[in-house]
């Protein structure tokens, strides 16, 4: 049965729904040209002072994760990140790369609504949702120096926009949803030619030596995207909406959002193949989204609404699980589902 079949068969605009699907041959570019500027702050303008030496402790922390308070923390009180990741294997050069999920403008969005927590979280909590997803680990102390400096680091981020100039770059691009499912198998094509040269055909990455982990306060060149010292199954790259527009606006790594290597169908095949491999596991996943109406389409874990298999929230289509969503969910859960988009990587809507 088609996409359009499947939609008529709930019986909602049909004709609305199918044309937010493409094709998996799709182009989406970006007119960078009408995009406002991207400001970077120079971290290297930072007085000489208590704070400036909080935002330079706070950088460091953001890049060499791992050394400082992952697993080779050499005091072993400070291992609180549980992998071989640093912040900027993801938020990149050290989370200012416009789409490349950079914080620049993150700093004044918290205290913000969250759908995984049901309720409104602090930056504290949203930096200990990345420590204990994406680093699998536990969380920083809220009165920690390292807690402290990771946001005075976010804040200074954020310090070189203009006021009032609009702030557009967040997150990663919107992709439109395939009209089709995606496919592993295809994706382990896609992966062995585009990414494997630098993650390995085994996905684990290439780990330095343990010298010269210790003289890079790195333990990866390039980073595992699967097996033990990657991020859990729980982090929101695990789910392939958000890590689809990640890799395609950044992958491989350097590229950017203006000039996409991969086909957007591509990138939903890669990501799948991915994600479907061992990682980490976080226990009481049941608990995120108490209220599932707000429960992203990709989140493929239990409980999940709607007549749909776990197979389609995790392969998808996703059309129209979020068709299906918008049709029946009451009204005051669709203003609440628009405000959590905090968890949709981009700056419009999905
Ligand atoms: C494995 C990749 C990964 C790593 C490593 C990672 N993050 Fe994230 N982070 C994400 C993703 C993906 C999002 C987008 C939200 C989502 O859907 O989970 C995010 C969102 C955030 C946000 C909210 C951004 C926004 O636009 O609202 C903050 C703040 C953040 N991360 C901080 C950190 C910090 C600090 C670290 C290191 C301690 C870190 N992250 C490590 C993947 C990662
Ligand atoms: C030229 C080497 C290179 C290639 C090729 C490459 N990457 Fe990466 N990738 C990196 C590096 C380096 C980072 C970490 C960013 C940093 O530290 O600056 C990264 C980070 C990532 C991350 C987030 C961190 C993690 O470990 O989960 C994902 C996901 C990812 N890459 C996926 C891909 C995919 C999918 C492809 C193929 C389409 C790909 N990469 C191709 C070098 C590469």
């Amino acid at each position: 049965m088609g996409q359009c079949e499947q939609l008529l068969v709930v019986a909602i605009a049909a004709t609305l729904l199918c044309s937010e699907a493409a094709p998996a041959s799709a182009q989406v570019t970006i007119d960078t040209a009408a995009l406002p500027p991207w400001h970077v702050p120079d971290i290297g303008t930072v007085a000489d002072d208590a704070e400036g030496s909080t935002i330079r402790y706070g950088q460091r922390l953001f890049e060499h994760t791992s050394a400082l308070i992952g697993p080779d923390a050499t005091d072993p009180g400070k291992r609180y990140a549980g992998n071989g990741l640093d912040c900027k294997s993801c938020h990149l050069d050290a989370g200012t790369q416009r789409f490349g999920l950079p914080l620049i403008g993150v700093w004044e969005r918290f205290p913000a609504f969250s759908a995984r927590l049901g309720t409104v979280e602090t930056m504290t909590e949203r930096i200990n949702d990345c420590m204990q997803r994406s680093l699998n680990g536990r969380a920083l102390p809220s009165d920690s120096n390292e807690m402290q400096a990771l946001q005075a680091y976010i804040r200074f981020l954020g310090s070189g926009q203009p006021k009032g100039e609009p702030i557009v770059g967040r997150g990663a691009p919107r992709l439109p949803l395939l009209n089709r499912a995606a496919d592993p198998v295809h994706g382990a094509r896609v992966y062995q030619m585009n990414c494997a040269p630098c993650h390995q055909a085994d996905g684990t990455g290439v780990r330095y030596s343990p010298e010269d982990a210790q003289v890079k306060a790195q333990r990866y060149l390039f980073p595992p995207l699967w097996g033990a010292d990657s991020y859990n199954d729980a982090a929101g790259m695990a789910r392939n909406i958000t890590a689809a527009w990640f890799v395609r606006a950044n992958m491989p790594r350097g590229i950017t959002f203006a000039y996409p290597q991969l086909e957007v169908g591509d990138a939903y095949d890669v990501v799948a193949y991915i994600n479907e491999q061992p990682r980490p596991h976080k226990s009481g996943l049941e608990h995120d989204y108490p209220d599932v109406w707000l429960k992203p389409a990709d989140a493929a874990y239990p409980p999940l609404l709607g007549p749909f298999p776990a197979e389609q929230h995790e392969l998808g289509p996703w059309a129209p699980i979020e068709a299906w969503l918008r049709h029946n969910m009451p009204q005051e859960r669709s203003d609440l589902r628009a405000a959590g988009d905090v968890e949709a990587l981009a700056d419009t809507k999905r």
